[in-house]
């Protein structure tokens, strides 16, 4: 990644009001190709709502820039253009496992029997072998997200946004999911920004990592994490990740007070 490259997305001033109520404020943000970038902040804080913005389904107030792929755009014209894993899983109660995951490439014309072979080839890397024929209820919480975030892969585009996509997954599933995305990170190449609220999995997984304010929700801090890849498991014991853990913390505590305010 050098640094003279053209950002795939580029944010400049953005804010965003609901009402009376400041979400955002003068967020500023550069993503290159093929960079992953985790964001963590305090509940609350807008980082849905700037994923919304950048996945085309909000616009920010006026006064904003955004750039996608050196083109200046509306947020609406992102629409379809990024891969977005929301927050809620969203899948429909009503299709299979195979049919919400090719619910976005079938909404956009592809032919239904080929996704649905690719869907079911795809399986067996989300943990989900034999569950083809399975509808949302049938299956545990981990596997609904997992389902939804093999809805998001197939839907190919070169941005990728997830919000929490291992929120629900037990430790080691998450552990094993996280080992996943990186690896298809660094086999597909594409550029990743990426919701959580686990430290550690913000710098396991990170080129950089960004810090938001308490609402109305900027970055406060930004951290480029240096730690040689591929990652193990055991990088969580180096010493460069305990400093960089040390002060994220700090910085996501000091904001977390802010909104929560002492407890008596
Ligand atoms: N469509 C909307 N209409 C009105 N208010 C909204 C809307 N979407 C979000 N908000 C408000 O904007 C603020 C930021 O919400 P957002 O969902 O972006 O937070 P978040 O950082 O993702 O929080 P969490 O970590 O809990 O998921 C909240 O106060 C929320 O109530
Ligand atoms: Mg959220």
């Amino acid at each position: 990644m050098s640094a003279d490259q053209k950002p795939i997305l580029d944010l400049r001033n953005l804010s965003k009001t609901f009402g009376d109520m400041k979400a955002l404020t003068d967020v500023n943000l550069a993503v290159q190709p093929g960079e992953f970038v985790t964001v963590v902040g305090p509940s609350g804080c807008g980082k849905s709502t700037l994923f919304n913005i950048v996945a085309g389904l909000e616009e920010p107030d006026t006064g904003a820039t955004v750039r996608f792929e050196d083109r200046s755009v509306m947020a609406k014209d992102l629409l379809g253009r990024v891969s977005f894993m929301p927050q809620r899983d969203l899948l429909l109660a009503w299709r299979n496992v195979i049919d919400n995951a090719i619910l976005p490439l079938e909404m956009e014309g592809a032919n239904r029997a080929e996704a649905r072979k690719e869907a079911a080839r795809m399986l067996p890397e989300f943990g989900l072998s034999g569950f083809d024929g399975k509808y949302p209820h049938e299956l545990s919480g981990g596997m609904r997200q997992r389902v939804a975030l093999m809805r998001t892969f197939m839907f190919k585009r070169d941005l990728m946004l997830l919000d929490e996509p291992f929120g629900a997954l037990d430790a080691l599933t998450r552990t094993m999911m996280q080992r996943w995305l990186l690896d298809v990170w660094q086999k597909h190449k594409r550029t990743v920004l990426f919701i959580t609220h686990d430290v550690d999995e913000a710098i396991f997984l990170g080129d950089r990592v960004l810090v938001m304010s308490a609402r109305p929700g900027t970055i406060k801090l930004e951290r480029r994490i240096e730690l040689e890849r591929p990652r193990g498991g055991n990088v969580v014991t180096a010493p460069e990740f305990i400093a960089l853990k040390r002060e994220l913390l700090e910085a996501i505590e000091e904001e977390s007070m802010k909104t929560f305010g002492p407890v008596g």
